[in-house]
């Protein structure tokens, strides 16, 4: 059989120069060297030839396996090669790449304002009390001495509920009375909390939160109410907080005060305070004869205003991040 070997083997080489891919040098592979490749096939005719014949004709046919198993391996090779290149730059991570910045969250800056109020009084002895947002009519006034058709109801516009049967607490001066109800004195709390009325401008919000204090113990006076208050705000503001008293009306305190603070050249109303009206320590069962009390309630937006410097307060209530994020 006469075989032109040589045009075989440029044929295989020139097909596996043109291969495109690993993929086509695979099929190349079982074209020429599979179980019925070309060259599988030629080897099997050896069978058929004399012992001289078929040693000459193994030698060339080996040849030509030979070169082209090999260029095989180098194209696959190389094609493997180019492809984990690939691969690697497509995977890679670009550590110079600047960072995608995970938000990392913050408290509220009245969450924040609130925390500060709190570890300012529990540091002078006052314990943090909360009570329930949605109130009944004794807790929220009669036993703060605001019976009904009491004109002061009108000073608080009042969510009612169910008729009327339950209430949105106007105020935290309930959990005075629900605390006061619970425990013998002396008492020393504070009750941070939301609060409603039916009011809604720049200075005014439906929910805002009040800081409520009481403190009742034999001998309690006016005089602490101020030396407490004023201590609170010089710790709160960080500076000797020039603060007045101006007699003021709250049912459930006598005499009761607003505090006022200079800022700037103004005055600003801060808190209301007083001393707690012996008909409240009689309606919760504490001896007025032998017991005395301050009570005391701040706005925790107006006092997160100040130490912020934000004038709408609406900005505590509209959760734009571009707000908020400032806080952090
Ligand atoms: N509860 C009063 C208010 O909401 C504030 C206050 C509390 C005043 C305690 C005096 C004493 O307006």
């Amino acid at each position: 059989m006469n075989i032109d070997f040589d045009a075989l083997r440029r044929e295989g080489l020139a097909q596996i120069e043109a291969a495109s891919d690993a993929q086509s040098i695979e099929q190349l592979r079982i074209d020429w060297l599979g179980k019925k490749g070309r060259i599988t096939e030629l080897f099997k005719q050896m069978g058929t030839m004399t012992p001289n014949a078929r040693r000459a004709f193994g030698e060339e046919i080996n040849a030509v396996k030979d070169a082209l198993a090999e260029a095989l391996e180098t194209r696959a090779a190389a094609f493997n090669e180019a492809e984990l290149a690939r691969r690697l730059a497509s995977e890679s991570i670009d550590v110079t790449l600047p960072g995608r910045g995970e938000g990392v969250g913050g408290l509220h800056p009245v969450t924040r304002t609130i925390r500060r109020i709190e570890s300012i009084f529990n540091s002078m002895g006052f314990e943090t009390v909360e009570g329930p947002e949605i109130e009944d009519d004794w807790h929220n006034f009669q036993a703060l001495n605001i019976p009904e058709s009491h004109p002061a109801r009108a000073m608080q516009d009042t969510f009612y509920l169910l008729n009327g049967a339950r209430l949105l607490r106007t105020h935290t001066s309930p959990v005075q009375i629900r605390t006061m109800q619970a425990r013998k004195p002396p008492i020393r709390i504070i009750c941070p909390g939301r609060v409603y009325r039916v009011d809604f401008d720049r200075t005014h919000s439906p929910m805002f939160h009040q800081v409520e204090g009481l403190y009742v113990a034999e001998n309690v006076s006016l005089a602490d109410l101020k030396y407490d208050l004023q201590k609170f705000l010089s710790l709160f503001f960080e500076r000797d907080a020039e603060a007045m008293f101006r007699p003021s009306y709250f049912p459930f305190v006598e005499p009761g005060a607003d505090v006022h603070m200079k800022w700037g050249d103004r005055w600003l109303e801060l808190l209301g305070c007083g001393v707690v009206h012996p008909n409240v320590l009689a309606a919760v069962g504490i001896d007025p004869e032998r017991y005395s009390g301050y009570a005391f309630g701040m706005g925790a937006e107006r006092l997160a205003m100040l130490r912020y410097g934000v004038d709408d307060l609406r900005l505590f209530f509209n959760n734009d991040l571009r707000f908020l994020e400032q806080f952090r």
